[in-house]
C-alpha cells in the first residue's frame, strides 16, 4: 500500500486493484479550510460508518458512487477517480456563508434547493464559481452534477426527516473511474 494523498481528514492509499483505493477515516477535524484544527476520538470510524451507510443507501436507489467496502474501523474500499475540482453544495435552508454573503436571512427555506459550484482549492479558500467560469476552466459535466446533487438531496432529504432531522445544506465531490463513469466519490458524513 502507497499512501497517494494525505488530506485534511482522509488518507488515500493505493492497494493491489490499480482500479481501487483505501480510504482512510481520520480522527481529525478542521475548519475554514484547513486553518483550524482539532483530534476528536473516533470521529474517523463514526465519519467513515455514516458514510458507508449513505452510500450504500444511495445505490440502492441508483446513484453511481465509487463506495465498494468498509473495513473496521475506519477504512472504506473504493473505485479510484479522477476528482473533479469542484464541489457541490446543495442548501434546502439559508445559514452560514450563503447568510453573511447575501441579503437573505437566516433560516430561509429554499422550496427549490439551491445548486451551487465551488472551487475545490483551499489555498483559494474554495472560491464560489459561477457556470460561465467553469465553462472557461474546462469541460465539466455540471449538468450531469446538478442533476445527481438534487436527486441525492431528495433521497437523503428524506431519510434523514424521517430519523427527526432537517438536511440543512451539503456538499459532494465527484470524478471520473478508469472508465470515464461519473461517481460521486468523496465522503457522506456530518464532517
Ligand atoms: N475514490 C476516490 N479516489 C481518489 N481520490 C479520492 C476518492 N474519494 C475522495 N478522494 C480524494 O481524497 C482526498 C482526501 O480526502 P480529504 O481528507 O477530505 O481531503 P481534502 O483536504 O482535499 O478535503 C480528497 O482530495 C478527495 O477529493
Ligand atoms: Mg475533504
Amino acid at each position: 500500500m502507497t499512501k497517494i494523498t494525505v488530506g485534511k481528514v482522509k488518507t488515500v492509499f493505493t492497494t493491489s486493484e490499480p482500479d481501487e483505493v483505501l480510504i482512510q477515516y481520520e480522527d481529525r477535524v478542521t475548519a475554514g479550510n484547513g486553518k483550524k484544527e482539532l483530534w476528536v476520538e473516533d470521529k474517523g470510524r463514526v465519519c467513515m460508518n455514516i458514510s458507508s451507510l449513505l452510500f450504500q443507501y444511495l445505490e440502492r436507489y441508483g446513484i453511481s458512487t465509487h463506495y465498494l467496502n468498509s473495513i473496521p474501523e475506519r477504512i472504506m474500499t473504493c473505485k479510484k477517480v479522477d476528482i473533479i475540482p469542484i464541489e457541490v453544495v446543495v442548501r434546502n435552508v439559508a445559514t452560514g456563508s450563503i447568510v453573511r454573503q447575501t441579503t437573505l436571512e437566516e433560516g430561509r427555506i429554499f422550496n427549490w434547493p439551491l445548486v451551487e459550484y465551488y472551487l475545490k482549492d483551499d489555498e483559494k479558500d474554495d472560491p464560489l464559481l459561477t457556470e460561465d467560469r467553469i465553462r472557461l476552466m474546462g469541460d465539466y459535466p455540471l449538468r450531469d452534477m446538478e442533476q445527481t446533487a438534487r436527486e441525492v438531496n431528495g433521497i437523503l432529504s428524506k431519510i434523514f426527516r424521517e430519523i427527526g432531522l432537517t438536511l440543512v445544506d451539503f456538499k459532494l465531490e465527484f470524478g471520473y473511474d478508469s472508465k470515464q463513469n461519473l461517481l460521486l466519490a468523496d465522503e457522506l458524513s456530518p464532517d
